[in-house]
């Protein structure tokens, strides 16, 4: 059995050609968008990977968060254990089985460099491997901080059962400035302003801003103030770093404003990068490090990102890193592999006409939205995507956060502008499809456009909501017969929140009961978007209180808490600490 057990993981290796330095080349995510140059190939794609004859046993393994802090005493891995089609381990009685269940398996998580025990236990295999249906764990193994002096290289560790090494960091306290780290359970962002304080959930809404016209005017501290005004609490700044431009980060500190920092000009220069984030590092008001911007669609040299990316780690580990990818499947693993958070960058309202009088398929085309259809739909399927990339590669999911198509002042001056429900949609779908950030391109944006999101910003800036997307991963909800319906849920601490954003172009009638499974919704306590009409009862038996909808309007976001009954229902409290 243990030697079983003892077999490696094979994980899928991609054999790919690196593409060159190729900035210049007139192509788009690989395909060639001016008719005068030949077709490419583009190669870089991803497949789903062969399903194997057997069900396998795949365990995954990760710490709670990307960092922990010398000031802390409890840490605390997550392991990942599922039935696989294509990843993992052969297992006793893996199929399903009403005679024999899985095995349990014996897991023991040891620092590698002294063989020091960290952790124990069982992982239920015959309860739990076949309900591991999301990507989040469901074992937790708290361990002692103490046993790690704080550094800044990483700690190795193995679990043995699959034996699978991970790295652990423990960093000295930071003296100075925020700390930002990922909760590798929710994939939300915790911040800790100061040395001492507590991390908190932090969840970005804020616009891409420019230099001209906003952050660099003469009076853009006024300006800054009334982006603040607005509920806006953070921003992604798109500034050339120079003499001048420190002073505009000192007043989105002084007005409370967190950005994502501006690295993508200058990461291939590794003096520039050292200059800017020991600048940078200590500052109130960091959130993150924009470091690549669509590097898939412009085929960068990955070698050169990941070069910036280690050096950025070893000035500053206390700041994740972003990548935007522009691409829909195009070196996924090459291009995220330098990157802590995932920005899918997809503005489909008005996508599919090319800029270059091409046709846009397979083939040709930079047609603004890479494989979109042009509706807010694929701001849903884009996520969805990349998540699953990151299924077919066994990796853990990343943070995705998502770029927002606003505006007329849209990417690329796409012809169309997205109408206010179509900007809501496109949010609430992010959210719904587990987005932890949203980035909406670019402010200045019209009056209108403004009090849309300065309302939308009263349900996002809400404490509870906050939480909820923060430290709870979204779960899906299939909704039968009615696929027009994306719906999401969160739960925590006895308060449901649901998301139903109709992407149809007609209204849904109901009722349609929401099976929501082991819930029981008592009580609608705020509706916080839309005009659905709600219902609940008691249907009978087994299925206690459920939720019903009456009525959706097209292309409608609605967004609701409510509270839940009752104590028998499963646990959902695990996502809490
Ligand atoms: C696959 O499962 C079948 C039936 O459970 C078993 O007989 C066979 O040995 C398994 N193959 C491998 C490679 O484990
Ligand atoms: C796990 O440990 C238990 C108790 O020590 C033992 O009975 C069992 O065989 C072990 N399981 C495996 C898969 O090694
Ligand atoms: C797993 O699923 C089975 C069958 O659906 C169920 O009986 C069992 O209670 C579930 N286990 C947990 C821990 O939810
Ligand atoms: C690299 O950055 C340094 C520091 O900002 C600057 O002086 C130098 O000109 C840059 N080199 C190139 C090739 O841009
Ligand atoms: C894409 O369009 C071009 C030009 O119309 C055509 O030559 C090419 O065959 C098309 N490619 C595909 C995959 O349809
Ligand atoms: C999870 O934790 C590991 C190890 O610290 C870290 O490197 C990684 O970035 C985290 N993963 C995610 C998706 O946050
Ligand atoms: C937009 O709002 C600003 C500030 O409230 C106001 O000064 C301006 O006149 C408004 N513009 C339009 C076109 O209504
Ligand atoms: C959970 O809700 C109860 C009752 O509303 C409240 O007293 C408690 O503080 C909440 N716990 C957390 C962790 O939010």
């Amino acid at each position: 059995m243990w030697a079983i057990a003892m077999l490696i993981l094979s994980f899928s290796s991609l054999c790919l050609a690196q593409p060159g330095e190729h900035i210049d080349w007139p192509r788009w995510c690989g395909k060639a968008y001016m008719p005068e140059y030949p077709d490419f190939n583009p190669g870089g794609q991803l497949f789903q990977p062969h399903v194997q004859r057997n069900l396998t046993l795949n365990v995954r393994f990760k710490p709670r968060y990307n960092i922990f802090l010398a000031d802390e005493f409890e840490g605390e891995f997550f392991i990942h254990a599922e039935t696989s089609d294509y990843h993992g381990v052969p297992w006793p009685h893996m199929e399903d089985d009403d005679f024999y269940y899985p095995y349990d398996v014996n897991a023991t998580i040891s620092a590698t460099a002294t063989g020091e025990v960290l952790a124990q236990g069982r992982l239920r295999a015959s309860f739990n491997l076949h309900n591991a249906t999301s990507d989040r764990p469901i074992y937790r193994f708290k361990f002692d901080l103490g046993k790690f002096k704080p550094r800044f290289e990483p700690y190795e560790v193995t679990l043995k059962a699959t034996p699978i090494k991970t790295e652990i960091y423990v960093l000295p306290s930071k003296p100075k400035g925020n700390v930002v780290r990922i909760d590798n359970l929710s994939g939300g962002l915790f911040l800790r302003s100061s040395p001492g304080s507590k991390f908190e959930p932090f969840f970005p809404y804020g616009f891409y801003a420019p230099c001209e016209g906003f952050l660099c005017d003469e009076n853009s501290v006024a300006k800054i103030e009334a982006y603040r005004s607005h509920g806006l609490k953070s921003v992604v700044p798109m500034m050339p770093a120079s003499a001048t431009s420190w002073n505009v980060y000192k007043s989105l500190d002084s007005a409370g404003v967190r950005y994502m920092y501006d690295l993508r000009q200058h990461y291939k220069n590794h003096s520039a990068v050292k200059e800017q984030v020991e600048a940078i590092k200590d500052s109130d008001g960091l959130y993150a490090y924009w470091t690549f911007d669509q590097p898939d669609g412009h085929s960068a040299t990955h070698a050169r990102m990941w070069k910036a990316s280690s050096l950025i780690k070893q000035l500053d580990p206390y700041h994740p890193i972003a990548v935007s990818l522009g691409c829909d499947n195009y070196y996924f693993e090459e291009y995220t592999k330098a990157a802590d958070i995932i920005v899918a960058d997809a503005h489909p309202i008005g996508a599919g006409a090319s800029r270059w009088q091409t046709s846009c398929n397979a083939t040709y085309g930079s047609c603004g939205c890479d494989s979109c259809k042009g509706n807010a739909a694929d701001v849903a399927i884009r996520l969805f995507h990349l998540a699953q990339y990151e299924r077919w590669l066994n990796h853990w999911p990343k943070p995705k956060m998502q770029n927002l198509q606003t505006g007329p002042s849209g990417e690329k001056s796409l012809p169309v502008s997205p109408s206010a429900a179509e900007v809501i949609a496109m949010s609430a779908l992010a959210l719904n499809n587990n987005a932890k950030g949203v980035l909406p391109w670019a402010w200045p944006v019209d009056n209108a456009t403004t009090a849309l999101h300065e309302k939308f910003l009263r349900v996002m800036n809400r404490d509870i909501v906050n939480e909820l997307l923060t430290r709870i991963p979204a779960r899906k909800l299939r909704v039968k017969k009615k696929k027009e319906l994306d719906v999401s849920y969160w739960v925590l601490n006895k308060t449901l929140m649901l998301s139903v954003v109709n992407l149809g172009k007609k209204s849904v009638r109901g009722p349609i009961v929401l099976n929501l499974p082991g819930i029981q919704p008592t009580k609608i306590t705020t509706v916080l978007w839309g005009t659905a009409a709600w219902d609940h009862r008691e249907l009978f038996k087994p299925m206690g209180m459920k939720l019903r909808i009456m009525a959706v309007d097209p292309l409608s976001t609605n967004i609701i808490l409510s509270m839940l009954c009752c104590d028998d229902g499963p646990s959902h409290s695990g996502y809490y600490d």
